[in-house]
């Protein structure tokens, strides 16, 4: 079915193509790159005629702050600036590995993500400051600096041949947030910070959120010294990655650094924290509505087994005497879909995302089968026994194949319920600006898990492109970034009064 597109459905049609231009592109033509960027700029200034002087009197609005300083309105955040950031950050990527952004931590592209969102950070005139494991905040200094700030930041690692948005979004939004409301005479009480976190994608050293946990003091120092790294995988632990990318010069150890990266108690440095995001998923862009916000967020829990058996010859060796390590695997996943479906909710997911055959040749039984499963609820309880059910039956499947089993588990961490106060923020920014908003549960992790052990903490989700995340098509709209800067900008401004 077709069906004609409203000029809002070009400008995005044309955006995406030119991203996936861009994505394709590679190092090679950045010069198609220049010439699609402009396009893309002309597209959203096109579009901008419909959607800039859309504040409204304060008179429809609800009270969201203290009355002796009330929002400024309008907060304007321009179509063009935040996108074309994006486009900036995504190409500084490792673009021999694929179509997509790669950016693992600590690597050299890591190294220019990291400057060039310190670059923004000076140019909105904020003070920065690095911690130990790299995390980077840049403050926005409020008239009482000693209360509790408020927070709001995300990550800018991308795992292989991923997309411009997921993390990035969040990291230069409230960058330019904080950017718009300076223009628009604001004056924060709380200070205000927009923050980077170091290496949220488990992709290098096989956790998770690793600065956020530090910060929560969620992070063990022996367990994280025995974390194996991808890239160095002989003698490479996060401390010397850290290291050699310029940070926790002065500590003494794993622990030393870890324990300076603490925030401390609850409610202690921050008093609320936000982090924006594209959404992940299909719901906003299928309901046409503009903002999402987020009530609880699922917590995954990383299970690694392995089943080994004898291998041998694959011409040699009759079906009835091999014990195939695969064959095992391959039962175990049917079994982890059965287990996530069976508890009949949509929130829980389980997903076999690594599946490493030995020795991995075609004339060779497998012997080993090395997986990682990930799987994920919104209710904890439920999560762990899907878990339970996925090593019982690794142990049943084992002894049926007469093969060997074991596993660990990497984490298991408690899902995340989002304070009232900061979703109620991001609800009376959203109907201030008179966008659409629907509460919500995000089913991809964030640091926001962490920080909610840190502040009271919620999450403002953008639509994104048929819910592509993870891959290099990844999409959001000019004007759905606009709008959530925007709702961000309100909020924590209303945040900073409170
Ligand atoms: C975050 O990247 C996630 O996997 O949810
Ligand atoms: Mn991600
Ligand atoms: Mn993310």
């Amino acid at each position: 079915m077709s069906k004609a597109l409203s000029p809002f459905e070009r400008s995005h049609t044309v955006s995406c193509a030119v991203l996936v231009l861009f994505i394709m592109s590679g190092k090679q033509s950045r010069k198609s790159f220049l010439a699609c960027l402009s396009l893309l700029v002309f597209s959203i200034s096109e579009s901008s005629a419909s959607v800039s002087g859309e504040c409204l009197a304060d008179a429809d609005c609800p009270t969201l702050t203290a009355p002796e300083q009330p929002i400024p309105s309008p907060v304007v955040v321009d179509l063009a600036t935040v996108p074309a950031q994006l486009l900036s950050l995504a190409k500084l990527s490792d673009v021999e590995s694929g179509p997509g952004v790669t950016r693992l931590i600590f690597t050299d592209s890591d190294a220019a993500g990291r400057a060039y969102v310190r670059s923004l950070m000076e140019k909105a005139e904020l003070v920065v400051r690095e911690d130990a494991m790299g995390n980077i905040f840049g403050r926005w200094v409020g008239s009482e600096p000693t209360l509790p700030a408020v927070g709001s930041g995300s990550h800018a690692d991308a795992i292989p041949n991923s997309g411009a948005y997921d993390g990035t979004l969040g990291v230069l939004g409230p960058i330019e947030a904080i950017a718009a409301l300076k223009r628009a005479g604001f004056k924060p009480k709380r200070s205000i910070d927009a923050l980077m976190f170091t290496s949220e994608e488990p992709t290098r050293f096989g956790i998770s959120c690793v600065g956020s946990r530090a910060m929560a003091s969620k992070l063990d120092a022996v367990y994280l010294d025995s974390l194996t790294d991808i890239l160095n995988p002989d003698h490479g632990s996060f401390r010397n990655a850290a290291l050699k990318a310029g940070y926790a010069n002065n500590t003494l150890n794993t622990k030393d650094m870890l324990s300076q990266c603490s925030l401390g108690d609850y409610g202690a440095y921050y008093d609320s924290f936000i982090e924006l995001h594209i959404e992940q998923g299909p719901e906003l862009e299928e309901e046409n509505l503009s903002i999402g916000v987020v009530t609880a967020i699922a917590a995954p829990a990383a299970l690694r087994c392995s089943f080994t058996g004898d291998g041998g010859h694959a011409g040699a060796q009759l079906m009835h005497r091999r014990n195939d390590a695969l064959i095992a695997a391959a039962e175990l996943s049917s079994a982890v879909e059965k287990f996530a479906l069976d508890t009949k909710s949509d929130d829980t997911v389980a997903t076999v995302g690594v599946l490493k055959v030995g020795p991995g040749a075609i004339n060779s039984v497998p012997r080993t089968a090395d997986m990682e499963i990930d799987v994920r609820d919104i209710d904890g309880e439920r999560r762990d026994k899907v878990v339970s059910k996925i090593i019982s039956r690794g142990q049943e499947i084992a002894k049926k194949r007469n093969v060997r089993w074991s596993h660990e588990i990497v984490n298991a961490d408690p899902p995340a319920t989002c304070a009232p106060k900061v979703a109620n923020a991001i609800e009376a920014a959203a109907k201030k600006l008179k966008l659409s908003s629907k509460r919500m549960v995000s089913r991809a992790y964030h640091d926001s898990l962490f920080m909610s052990e840190v502040a009271p903490t919620g999450m403002l989700f953008i639509p994104c492109h048929k819910g592509f995340s993870h891959r290099p098509d990844e999409f959001a709209s000019a004007i759905d970034i606009k709008n959530g800067v925007e709702a961000l900008a309100l909020a924590l401004a209303s945040l900073s009064l409170a």
